[in-house]
């Protein structure tokens, strides 16, 4: 199968190259680039020497050669390249947030500032967060080509983490909050004044505080997971390391018991009720291939995914068992973007979900 990757200079597009080369279905990789088409990707990133050594070609053309493209191109840049792909048949997996939102355009147009492009395209596009929308992908691309509007990497740890809390009634009433710490890649290729070295290596900074563009997605889909209106308070930190993001989500259980202690340890009753959460969440989870809860007594860590596409998840309660505490850890240019883009293009094609993404997470 001949693939084609739009954005292939960024940094989402040299992560889809790293796990295509390695897919045992990916044959020619035909890589797009609108400002170094002509020139060799491996002249752009040298760990690819030797390995891939594709000559860059327009990304008009990755779409006419390939049976099957990938964009990792900035928001509102790539519709007409979606709908040169479904006009040839081919489906076309979107790692911007243009089809994360449905036919919901007035939400994407408040928070991304343009209107759809081709509004008809969402006829055959869909969230592509596999653990929520695996049968919808699979329906779909029984008919025709597929776009996947694939889910950014804040929203996929925050939405995994709140998943069974929230389709299982557990949740009370009260705002999910999130804080979650991303790693500089996140920010992309494109050198900007808080990607500098010297201003994120030795600092922790929360950003765009109350107004970063994931929370309509993030609530999107913790609705669609609760069957209700979800709020959410989510706060995302730029953290000193290259990779993964770290979400820590809050979640209230039920209104407070009167007269409750809050500055006690936690009872025997509120362990054994964390332990029993967990195991609804081990229990939900038990068949995904990339969601791992771990046993209790463990957080979960950036470390423990580096380089995959494993979201692993602890659970937690407070001390007077009425805030569920689940944290979440995404390598953010897999699980949060190359990894659950090439996970969608295996479900699209009927492969094993895992093909191609097998590797065991690096330690360090
Ligand atoms: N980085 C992450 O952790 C992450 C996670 C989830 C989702 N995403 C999403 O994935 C997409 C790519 O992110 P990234 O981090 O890889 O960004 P990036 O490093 O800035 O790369 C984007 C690439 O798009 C190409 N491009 C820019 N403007 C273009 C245009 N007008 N027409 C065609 N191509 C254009 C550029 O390559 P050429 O100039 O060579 O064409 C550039 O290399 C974004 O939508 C981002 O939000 C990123």
């Amino acid at each position: 199968m001949t693939i084609g990757i739009i954005g292939a200079t960024g940094y989402a597009g040299a992560e889809l190259i790293r796990l295509l080369r390695g897919h045992p279905e990916a044959g020619p990789l035909i890589l797009a680039s609108s400002s170094h088409a002509g020139e060799y990707i491996e002249d752009i990133y040298p760990n690819l020497r030797g390995l891939v050594s594709s000559v860059l070609v327009s990304p008009e053309e990755a779409v006419a050669e390939s049976d099957c493209v990938f964009a990792a191109l900035p928001n509102g840049v790539g519709e007409r390249y979606a709908g040169a792909a479904v006009d040839r048949g081919i489906s076309y997996i979107d790692l911007s947030a243009d089809f994360r939102f449905d036919d919901d355009e007035a939400v994407y147009s408040a928070w991304y500032g343009k209107p759809y492009d081709r509004p008809g395209l969402r006829e055959c596009s869909v969230y592509g967060l596999p653990e929520l929308n695996r049968a919808r992908i699979r329906e779909l691309a029984a008919q025709g080509p597929v776009i996947i509007g694939n889910p950014g990497c804040y929203p996929t740890g925050a939405s995994l983490g709140c998943y069974p809390c929230l389709a299982r009634g557990l949740a009370g009433e009260g705002p999910v909050i999130v804080d979650a710490a991303s790693g500089i890649t996140g920010g992309g290729r494109e050198p900007a004044r808080a990607f500098h070295f010297p201003e994120c290596a030795d600092a922790m900074t929360p950003y765009k505080t109350g107004a970063h563009r994931h929370i309509p997605e993030i609530s999107r889909t913790l609705g669609k997971m609760a069957g209700r209106r979800v709020q959410l308070v989510f706060t995302p930190h730029l953290a000193p390391m290259n990779r993964g993001i770290l979400s820590t989500i809050y979640i209230p259980l039920g209104p407070l018991p009167p007269g409750l202690p809050f500055d006690r340890p936690p009872s025997e009753e509120v362990l054994a009720r964390a332990a029993e959460i967990r195991e609804l969440y081990a229990d939900f989870y038990k068949d995904e291939p990339f969601v791992r809860v771990l046993p209790a007594g463990t957080t979960a860590s950036t470390r423990g995914v580096r380089q995959s596409n494993y979201c692993d998840i602890s659970v937690h309660l407070d001390q007077t068992g009425t805030i569920l505490i689940v944290v979440s850890a995404i390598d953010n240019m897999v699980k949060g973007a190359a990894g659950q883009a090439v996970q969608n293009m295996n479900i699209i094609f009927g492969f094993d979900e895992r093909l191609g993404l097998d590797g065991v997470p690096a330690a360090f």
